[in-house]
């Protein structure tokens, strides 16, 4: 670090843990950036204050993690339009004035699908949970052309509500169900992205739908759990011979898309492999 070195935070609560200072101090130092990440922990009250604080300080980008990504919403001068729909901003890019919100959650997971071949624009996907990070994920998905989204959730209530939001903004494209309804869904293969925290470390031998039958459906399976990397979800879908991916990409791509928004470049393929791995190696 020198006197040109420019800065780069997360904000959340609690931030100790992040793996977000490898990957953007790893991209900087192998692009040539001259720039330092690092985190800050940051009281709700404190939200505004900080984000204030860091524009002034002439800090080029910020990433918000939780519980911070929706009041975030309340300190930006002008947020894309995906973020604003799903109601959460996870990057903020220095603008004139003060910083505009995206939500790179989802652009990271798009790619991620995308580069494992699985498609979206006209098919139908399960999505299992209706939590946070789902309703950004069912966004996506409608906003991508999904034709049909199965939508089921431990308490069914709650995917009723989510649905209803994404209905709202894309006719109807969302099916809400309970999880233990899923025999209602027609025989076929489907992506199936996995939201819900069954299988989290430590109750690592948690899933969120026991039965076999339900892993007939899987023609690929994506949990956005990376701790196990291993977790049980996608132990059953190998065991269905469906190939499954853990939620360590979608986490580095969120990264790269929010870097690639600071500075204006392309993260190359064997860059994002190579930082994939000391993540790996972090874990
Ligand atoms: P996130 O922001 O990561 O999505 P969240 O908003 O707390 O986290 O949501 C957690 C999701 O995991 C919810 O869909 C929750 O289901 P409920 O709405 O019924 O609570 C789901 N979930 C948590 N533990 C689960 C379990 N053991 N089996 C199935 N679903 C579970």
């Amino acid at each position: 670090m020198d006197a040109k070195t420019e800065l780069c935070c997360l904000i959340g609560r609690p931030v100790e843990h992040s793996l977000s200072p490898l990957i953007h101090n790893t991209l900087a130092q192998r692009m040539g950036i001259n720039m330092a990440y690092t985190t800050f922990c940051v009281e709700d009250a404190d939200v505004a204050e900080a984000v204030k604080g860091a524009y002034a300080l002439g800090v080029r980008g910020m990433n918000v993690t939780v519980p911070h990504k929706r009041a975030v919403m309340e300190c930006l001068t002008d947020i894309d339009p995906l973020a604003a729909k799903i109601g959460a901003v996870n990057t903020l890019v220095r603008a004139e004035g003060g910083f505009k919100g995206y939500n790179t959650d989802i652009t990271g997971l798009d790619r991620e699908l995308r580069e494992a071949g699985i498609e979206i624009g006209g098919r139908s996907v399960i999505i299992l949970g209706a939590g946070g990070a789902s309703r950004a994920i069912a966004y996506l998905c409608a906003d991508r052309g999904a034709d049909r989204i199965w939508l089921l959730n431990r308490t069914a209530e709650r995917a009723k509500e989510l649905a209803g939001e994404v209905n709202s903004h894309f006719g109807d494209v969302v099916v809400p169900m309970s999880l233990k309804d899923y025999s209602e869904i027609p025989v076929g293969k489907y992506p199936v992205i996995q939201t819900t925290s069954a299988g989290l470390y430590p109750d690592t031998d948690g899933l969120p739908i026991e039965d076999d039958a339900f892993y007939e459906l899987v023609s690929a399976g994506v949990d956005i759990i990376f701790n196990p990397p291993v977790t049980g979800f996608m132990k059953k879908c190998a065991e269905h011979n469906a190939p499954a991916y853990n939620g360590l990409k979608m986490l580095l791509y969120q990264g790269i898309a929010a870097f690639e928004l600071w500075y204006g470049v392309t993260v190359e393929r064997t860059l994002a492999d190579e930082v994939l791995s000391l993540m790996e190696k972090a874990l």
